[in-house]
């Protein structure tokens, strides 16, 4: 991993103690909704990028091949416990999302919620995913990016490194635009929380 990487890496492994308890309010608001709508929309093989502390996990139905995948092995250690807990099958590995040791073409489906925040270069990541997803497998996001409107733009580009240096996520991420750079251009995306939470749902044209 390089130097970047691993900071955000240790970012994660310091906050993983208190992730769920900081999620509670949005898990509460519609986070929770919003996971198990996006993840009607997976088959088959599926790959989480970025699984975290396992918050999709309970919400997988049986006939899915879940496997997550994630660079803090605190978080993971978190994530095993609640699939073990739930009872869940599920494969939790420790790998970078920017260089996984999947083969081509590996699943039907990658998922990801609130990751692409804080990949270190998610174009990288970006053109992981579309390496390992079949052709016109399905990747469903839900990520909050950059908003559009002037004033909020302004803000979340100066509060922005507070929040990477606290938590290794950045508020201002262009991730639509990122996700058209690592070559995908069969993108839907809808807004779920003004312009700034999305979820997108991308075609994997070969
Ligand atoms: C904000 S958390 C979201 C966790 C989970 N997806 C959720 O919805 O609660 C971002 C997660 O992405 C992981 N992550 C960030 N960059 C990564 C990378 N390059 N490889 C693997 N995991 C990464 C972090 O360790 C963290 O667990």
């Amino acid at each position: 991993m390089d130097k970047r990487t691993e900071i955000i890496r240790k970012r994660y492994d310091r906050f993983a103690k208190i992730y769920d308890l900081m999620e509670k309010p949005m898990e509460a608001s519609k986070l929770s909704d919003w996971r198990k709508d996006a993840i009607k929309e997976l088959q088959g093989k599926v790959l989480e990028v970025g699984v975290g502390t396992g918050k999709n996990i309970e919400y997988y139905p049986k006939n899915l091949d879940v496997t997550g995948i994630d660079f803090s092995s605190k978080m993971l250690e978190k994530a095993r416990r609640k699939a073990k807990k739930l009872n869940k099958e599920i494969k939790l590995i420790y790998m970078d999302a920017q260089n996984m040791d999947f083969d081509d073409n590996t699943f039907d489906s990658v998922f990801t919620t609130c990751v692409f925040c804080s990949v270190p270069d998610p174009i990288k990541g970006l053109k992981e995913i579309r390496r390992v997803c079949k052709p016109n497998g399905k990747i469903v996001m839900i990520e909050h990016v950059r908003s559009e409107r002037k004033v909020i733009a302004a803000l979340m580009d100066i509060f922005n490194p507070i929040v990477v240096r606290t938590f290794g996520a950045n508020i201002n991420r262009k991730t639509i635009s990122n996700i058209e750079t690592a070559g995908f251009n069969n993108i839907q995306v809808k807004d779920l929380w003004l312009d700034i939470v999305k979820k997108i749902i991308i075609i994997n044209k070969k």
